[in-house]
């Protein structure tokens, strides 16, 4: 019998007749994977719900004419989120004189709206999306690395002029896909959690697609989407830049120590033709690599603080 994600699990007793409990049975990955895959893809499933503000933050990043009353509105009422906004607005990358910077509307104004989206996302999305009483080990580990990749991406896009202002977006929802896999195998073995480490291949397999479906859902950006769908495996066209970019942070974010992987028996070896494709979409040169790993540095360091 396999131990549950939180022990061993407590044996069934029956009188007479010996009943297998089908969980009880030796797990096969591909069964796994397609009892997976049948749960998405029931007109039943619903992808978890996005924290307000980020569905509101989302919103107004895509209107045209946003209001700074209305961005300014998101935070004030929520005292962490106006925090993470007044010290971002604060920071060196941003402003020589701290003090200039006193309220709200004075950060918002320095952030701009794509900056004023990638902190409220990175705040609120640890608030709900990223959380099991089951898998929180996994869900920890899966959120470090969400979001060392998204400031990695920026890095890496940054240093090789590919034009996104989806970057940050792009590398905190990139694995999303598995966070909602590890959902649904919580609300399905409900009464017998499977340990993650058992249900991590399946959940690799499927964790760009799924990633993929519930980015739609969320109405993130089409560029996102294609990213998440593909950043394990891009193909050599020029809109695949994004995801040749995640890939490059993915790989640097697990040198790091930020790997996405829930122990070190499950990091995966990265494959060295997917990383020559992906070097090669984005041309970068061996100053650029050198340059990439001392900004990417930078860009995690606090991350643990
Ligand atoms: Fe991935
Ligand atoms: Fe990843």
């Amino acid at each position: 019998m396999r131990a549950n994600a939180a022990g061993p699990r407590a044996s069934k007793q029956h009188f007479g007749i010996h009943r297998i409990d089908e969980h009880d049975l030796p797990l096969d990955a591909t069964a796994l994977s397609s009892e997976l895959q049948a749960r998405l893809a029931s007109p039943s499933y619903t992808p978890p719900i996005l924290p307000s503000a980020a569905v509101r933050i989302l919103e107004l990043s895509r209107a045209p004419n946003a209001s700074m009353r209305e961005l300014v509105g998101l935070f004030e009422d929520d005292a962490m989120l106006a925090a993470r906004v007044l010290k971002t607005a604060r920071s060196a990358s941003f402003v020589s004189d701290p003090d200039r910077v006193r309220t709200l509307q004075d950060a918002a104004v320095r952030l701009g709206l794509k900056t004023l989206r990638d902190v409220v996302l990175d705040v609120s999305l640890n608030s709900k999306i990223f959380r099991s009483p089951v898998y929180s080990s996994a869900m920890e580990s899966l959120f470090r690395h969400a979001r060392a990749v998204a400031r990695i991406t920026k890095v890496v896009c940054r240093l090789t002029s590919v034009a996104s202002d989806d970057a940050f977006v792009a590398g905190l929802f990139h694995d999303v896909g598995a966070v909602v896999l590890l959902h649904v195998l919580s609300e399905t073995r409900r009464d017998s959690p499977l340990p993650v480490d058992e249900a991590w291949p399946a959940i690799m397999e499927l964790h760009q697609a799924a990633g993929a479906q519930v980015a739609r859902a969320w109405k993130l950006s089409h560029e996102v989407v294609g990213a998440v769908e593909s950043h394990h495996g891009m193909a050599e066209t020029e809109d695949a830049r994004l995801a040749a970019a995640l890939y490059v942070a993915d790989t640097l974010a697990g040198e790091l120590s930020f790997s996405a992987a829930p122990s070190p028996a499950l990091l995966e070896p990265k494959s060295e033709l997917m990383s020559r494709r992906a070097r090669g979409l984005l041309e970068l040169d061996a100053e650029q690599e050198a340059l990439l790993r001392t900004h990417a540095l930078e860009a995690v360091s606090g991350l643990d603080a």
